[in-house]
């Protein structure tokens, strides 16, 4: 595995590859990794002839310097993870080199960044598309893997992967949970062990939701809020039922695909989750 510091070393590894007629996926990563990021670079590895990984903390995404600096990492460790996975590449770049001096370019795509969790973190979602179209020039890649944990953010870069003409399919990955249900995360380590047994509401309310066989809204959000209601530690923060591709509202005929988002709170500690209901 070969680990690049800086993107002109990254090209020039990948340029081999090219040459070579070997196909590329992409799984970009703000590193501190578990099983859920290793399951994107198991899907890249299948799909494609290598695979490179970023690890970029990127700073544009971030609301506050506090949340920067607090950002967990440990790069020795997601070094091991990505070797032992056969990851053929690791991009680490410099923050000078992602947003070179004077830089003043931003990719946003307009609705779909500022509804939602944009709402909530003004810019967050600007960040996400700037860095990854920079990552994508970086990196060239034929594929490009992301999670549907973060579900917003995986069709916000599927629009503006289309909307600019990036040549490079985008592929979701449904959530990989820990054995009791509960989302993997960065942020589930911080959680004290009440609100840790707590939080498999979260995906108890969603399994209660998918049980009931409908995609009506109303419904859906009912039963949600029900099940979350019930467990006093848990405070809801966001809830959205809207069709799943364009995260638009559910209008009356809308016979598509219907995702669920959920975000609530435990002690301080914001956790997603999210399931998408196929009529
Ligand atoms: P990060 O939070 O490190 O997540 C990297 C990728 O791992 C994302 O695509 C995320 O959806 C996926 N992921 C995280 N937990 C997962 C889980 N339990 N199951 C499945 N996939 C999971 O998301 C980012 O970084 C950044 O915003 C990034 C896209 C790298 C841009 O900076």
């Amino acid at each position: 595995m070969q680990v690049c510091r800086t993107v002109e070393e990254c090209r020039h590894v990948l340029s081999n590859f090219r040459q070579a007629s070997e196909t590329i996926g992409l799984v970009p990563t703000m590193g501190f990794l578990h099983d859920g990021h290793m399951a994107l670079v198991t899907e890249a590895r299948k799909r494609t002839d290598r695979v490179v990984t970023t690890i970029f903390v990127n700073p544009t995404q971030f609301g506050e310097a506090s949340d920067l600096d607090a950002y967990p990492r440990d790069e020795d460790h997601d070094l091991k993870m990505l070797a032992a996975a056969g990851v053929d590449v690791v991009l680490i770049p410099d923050v000078s080199d992602v947003y070179p001096d004077g830089d003043e370019t931003i990719v946003e795509t307009t609705r779909m960044a500022n509804m939602l969790h944009g709402k909530v973190r003004p810019g967050h979602f600007r960040g996400v598309t700037t860095v990854v179209a920079r990552l994508f020039n970086f990196t060239q890649p034929d594929i490009a893997v992301f999670g549907e944990k973060d579900y917003q953010q995986l069709q916000v870069i599927k629009r503006m992967t289309r909307d600019l003409g990036f040549p490079i399919e985008i592929v979701g990955v449904p959530i990989v949970r820990e054995a009791d249900g509960l989302a993997m995360s960065s942020r589930n380590v911080r959680l004290t062990a009440e609100d840790r047994a707590a939080s498999l509401v979260l995906n108890r309310s969603l399994d209660a939701a998918q049980a009931a066989q409908t995609t009506d809204p109303k419904q859906l959000r009912d039963i949600i809020s029900n099940v979350i209601s019930s467990e006093p530690r848990a405070k809801l923060h966001g809830l959205d039922v809207v069709q799943a591709d364009t995260l638009h509202d559910i209008t009356p005929g809308y016979d598509g695909p219907v995702a669920i988002m959920l975000s609530a709170d435990f002690g301080g500690v914001l956790l997603l989750d999210q399931r998408v209901i196929t009529p």
